[in-house]
């Protein structure tokens, strides 16, 4: 092939000492472009991977959300945003109780170590066109005007800026439910990047991400999680019965989206992310991120630790899964049958600073043994520091222990099990 041109232009914005672009071309030589540095695009900054796998070790089974909100982070942190836009505007929809609302919250907690350092509108309580004014405040000469304090100011926005960090989070949680008068707020916000108050102030968006999830099509999700038999008992939400689902929702998600939300919404958003339905594996890893943020509580404000059988693992599961609510019922569950138990054991006097708690189901109820710590489980020890010893859960095979089953210490402090090391 003749090459009829002797160079190629590629267009550049210069940046100038005084911020203002300059348009300049910066010709390249026909047969420069094989010399040139190949820049390498799979190489992340380690900010960037400390996110994913910061977000990664709080929500389970979401990978594709997660790269979503890396990548605006990316954008935000590497000063490419588009002016006038805010960050991101990102859907999150599919099942319940799945992990939508919680994304935003471990981004919050990874950015300001505190889950909720977002701002979050419940489209359930914008139902009614005038609940707009909770939101907004309501313009001069009508009712309610300079009474109530708009939700969403600049100050309530960047409430949580740090000296080094300045990204907000808003959430705008079901956005399904909420009224036309939120939705043309949103189409706005969306687009421009502001928001335009009752009293004619504007708030400005712009290092502003903003998340929406919805549980649109979920009925008929539900319906294809029947057909395909999956639940927790039996084939145990197998990663098999898992793609299929996810290849089903993903057609009937697509549908529901579609039929739900005006074009011009759609169009609007950087990032659609269907959310993947939770199998038994996604699961136990859930119930072990919340069984550790019940042990670092009892560790702290009581100094004893716990240790759960697989069996009292397996009931909460059973009592707080469901493919109908997702983990949303998990927390309640790990409250009632632990949390609740350990604070009334602690409060009457019943445990004591340094103890090891075993907590096992027996198939009726739930039993809780003590056994006088600080004690090295050999092999089950998972994190030590000079004071304290965080124990792992037993692993399978290992019967419920009580007490005046267990061998006495070694003069080290090291506990051998009789049934062998697991
Ligand atoms: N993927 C996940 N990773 C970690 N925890 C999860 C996950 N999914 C659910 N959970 C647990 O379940 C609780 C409820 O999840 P979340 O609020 O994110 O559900 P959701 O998908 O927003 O559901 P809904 O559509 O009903 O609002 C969370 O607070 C968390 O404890
Ligand atoms: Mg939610």
């Amino acid at each position: 092939m003749v090459v009829r041109m002797s160079l190629l232009f590629v267009g550049l914005s210069l940046i100038t000492s005084q911020g203002l672009a300059a348009a300049a071309v910066i010709p390249i030589q026909c047969g420069e472009l094989a010399t040139l540095t190949k820049l390498d695009l799979t190489k992340k900054s380690d900010e960037s991977l400390a996110l994913i796998e910061g977000l990664k070790a709080k929500v389970v089974g979401q990978d594709e959300a997660i790269q979503a909100v890396a990548e605006r982070i990316q954008i935000a942190r590497g000063g490419m945003n588009a002016p006038g836009r805010p960050l991101g505007n990102i859907l999150f929809y599919g099942p319940t109780g799945v992990g939508k609302t919680k994304v935003p919250e471990a981004l919050a907690e990874f950015l300001y170590g505190n889950p909720k350092a977002l701002l979050k509108v419940d489209g359930a309580e914008f139902q009614q066109s005038h609940n707009i004014a909770k939101l907004i405040g309501s313009p001069p000469g009508y009712l309610g005007h300079g009474e109530t304090v708009p939700l969403i100011t600049q100050k309530s926005l960047d409430a949580h800026h740090t000296e080094t960090t300045k990204i907000s989070i808003l959430l705008f949680d079901e956005i399904e439910k909420a009224n036309e008068s939120l939705w043309q707020l949103l189409l706005g916000m969306l687009d421009k990047g502001v928001i335009t108050l009752g009293d004619n102030t504007q708030v400005d968006l712009s290092n502003t991400l903003i998340f929406m999830t919805s549980n649109v099509g979920v009925e008929e999700m539900n319906k294809v999680v029947n057909k395909i038999g999956f639940n927790t008992q039996g084939e145990q939400g197998s990663s098999e019965a898992l793609e299929k689902i996810k290849d089903k929702n993903q057609a009937v998600g697509s549908g529901a989206l579609a039929r739900k939300f005006p074009p011009e919404f759609l169009n609007r958003l950087d990032k659609k992310v269907l959310f993947n339905p939770l199998g038994t594996a996604q699961i136990e890893q859930i119930l072990n991120i919340e069984l550790e943020n019940v042990r670092q509580r009892a560790l702290a404000n009581h100094r004893f630790m716990i240790t759960l059988t697989p069996a009292m693992k397996r009931k909460l599961i059973k009592d707080g899964f469901s493919q109908e609510y997702g983990a949303r019922e998990l927390k309640r569950v790990i409250d009632q049958l632990l949390v609740y138990n350990l604070a009334t054991l602690a409060s009457s006097g019943q445990i004591k600073k340094d103890d090891v708690i075993i907590v096992d189901f027996d198939g009726k109820d739930v039993v809780f043994s003590s056994r006088p710590a600080p004690v090295t489980v050999q092999g089950a020890a998972d994190e030590t520091d000079s004071n304290r010893i965080i124990l792992t859960d037993l692993p399978e095979g290992i019967p419920a222990i009580h007490p005046a089953e267990l061998p006495p210490a070694a003069p080290d402090g090291t506990l051998n099990l009789p049934f062998g090391s697991p």
